[in-house]
C-alpha cells in the first residue's frame, strides 16, 4: 500500500479568475485546502500553499484584469501558478519589497494594499518566479516541496 504522505497522487486543480471577483481567492484557497487535507498532506505545507493561492489570486483581482489559477500536486511538490492579462509589473524587485503598493484608495479602504502579498508569497515558497510584461500581464509560479522544513 502506498502512503499518501510520501507519495501523493498527481493532481491539477484549475480556477478561472474573473474580473473584480473578490471572493474567488478565498474560495479557491479553501477548496484546495480541503483537497490537500483529504490527501493527508502536512498541515504546515497546506497552510503555506493556501496563503500563496490567496495572495496571488487576490493580486490578479486587484491589480490585473482577469486570469487563471492552477495548482499542481506531484510526488515532490505543490506548485501554484497564476497567469493574468493586465497592467503588468514594471519593476518586479520594487514590487517584492515589503510595504510597496500601487493599490488605489478605494482598494485600501477595502483592507488591501499593505504591500505584503508578494513578500508573504516569497516567505511561504521554496521557489518563486514572477515574470511580467507591462500592458500585457503577469505570470507567477511558486513551489512548496514536501521535503521543506517546517517553520513556526
Ligand atoms: N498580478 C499583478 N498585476 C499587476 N501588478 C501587480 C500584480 N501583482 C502585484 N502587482 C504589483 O505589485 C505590488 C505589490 O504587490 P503586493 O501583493 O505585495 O501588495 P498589494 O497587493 O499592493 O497589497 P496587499 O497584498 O498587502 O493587499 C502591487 O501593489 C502592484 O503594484
Ligand atoms: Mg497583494
Amino acid at each position: 500500500m502506498v502512503d499518501s504522505e510520501s507519495c501523493p497522487p498527481q493532481i491539477t486543480l484549475a480556477f478561472p479568475i474573473g474580473e473584480k471577483d473578490f471572493f474567488m481567492a478565498g474560495e479557491s484557497a479553501s477548496k484546495v485546502k480541503s483537497t490537500l487535507q483529504q490527501l493527508g498532506l502536512r498541515q504546515d505545507i497546506i497552510k503555506r500553499v493556501a496563503i500563496i493561492i490567496y495572495e496571488a489570486a487576490m493580486n490578479v483581482v486587484i491589480h490585473a484584469s482577469y486570469g487563471q489559477l492552477e495548482v499542481h500536486v506531484d510526488p515532490e511538490a505543490i506548485s501554484v501558478q497564476t497567469e493574468d492579462v493586465g497592467a503588468g509589473i514594471p519593476d518586479i524587485d520594487l514590487a517584492m519589497q515589503e510595504g510597496y503598493s500601487t493599490a488605489s484608495d478605494e482598494i485600501r479602504e477595502m483592507g488591501f494594499g499593505a504591500g505584503m502579498g508578494l513578500p508573504n508569497i516569497k516567505q511561504c515558497s521554496d521557489e518563486l518566479s514572477v515574470e511580467s510584461k507591462v500592458s500585457k500581464g503577469t505570470k507567477l509560479k511558486a513551489k512548496v516541496y514536501f521535503t521543506s522544513k517546517a517553520y513556526a
